[in-house]
């Protein structure tokens, strides 16, 4: 079966997919650090997620999990950290002895990166846990790092709380934004929620995906990029029903065309 997509595909620069190593390349190096960013790099990954939220300070650090606990050599929630104690927590011990000391990363690094290597991301905006002015912080602290990326560069805000990024939208219009959805929660008003947004992608689970249900999306205008594809089959399977993009561990295995 041949792809749905074709070289004028605006999501698809030269006729490209999007593959995105998710939380960096994290089969190879710990997820959401600056080692499994540059690992994505030295295996010519273009594209790398990253999960995001924001400390007492107003630091936007790089985090999948609300508490230190999985990831690190502490434990405990992060909010009440400020970006002096970034890096002495060791977020790679975990992952292997040979990332020992590898510091929780601030946003501020891995756009830094994304400009030296000419890296495209996915920042992903955590659902804030601790109220509005913290939200609003989160949204503006991220706004600010991306207003420091240099021409050309890709970028796609995403997030599972829409209503985040409906406001993230609002303030940064020029940012093309993707909601995210857990197939559990991919309700039939999927259309209504992207128009209020004012997305471009949509990002919903593999589990579960139709043929059906990314055709619907892609008809109605949106990129789809499909999270998290771990298998190369499913990824050329979701590509050929006209997925843009997919998330995966193993990027650096899949095929770019
Ligand atoms: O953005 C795709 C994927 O990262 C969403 O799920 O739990 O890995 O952040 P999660
Ligand atoms: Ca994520």
């Amino acid at each position: 079966m041949s792809s749905v997509t074709t070289e004028s595909d605006r999501f698809l620069s030269n006729g490209e997919r999007i593959i995105i190593g998710h939380r960096g390349l994290s089969s190879l190096a710990p997820e959401n650090t600056m080692a499994a960013f540059r690992s994505a790099v030295d295996h010519q990954v273009g594209w790398v997620e990253a999960d995001v939220d924001i400390i007492a300070d107003g630091t936007i650090i790089i985090c999948h999990d609300s508490t230190l606990d999985r990831t690190t050599n502490r434990t405990g929630r992060y909010d009440d950290l400020t970006v002096a104690d970034l890096a002495g927590i060791d977020a790679g011990g975990w992952f292997s002895s040979q990332f020992e000391g590898e510091p929780l990363p601030a946003l501020r690094d891995l756009i830094e990166l994304m400009n030296e290597a000419g890296l495209n991301a996915n920042i992903e905006i955590k659902p804030n846990e601790g109220g509005k002015e913290a939200t609003l912080r989160l949204i503006d602290g991220v706004v600010a790092q991306l207003e420091r990326l240099r021409p050309g560069l890709k970028v796609i805000v995403s997030s599972f709380s829409h209503l985040l990024l409906h406001l993230f939208k609002q303030r940064a219009p020029h940012v093309p934004v993707g909601c995210l959805y857990e197939s559990r929660t991919l309700s039939d008003d999927w259309r209504s929620t992207l128009e209020i947004v004012g997305a471009d992608y949509i990002h919903p689970e593999d589990s579960g995906l139709t043929r059906e249900k990314v055709q619907a999306f892609r008809a109605a205008g949106y990129g789809v990029n499909v999270w998290t594809v771990n298998s190369l089959s499913r990824a050329n399977e979701l590509f050929n029903w006209g997925a843009t993009g997919v998330f995966s561990d193993i990027a650096h295995q899949i095929p770019r065309r």
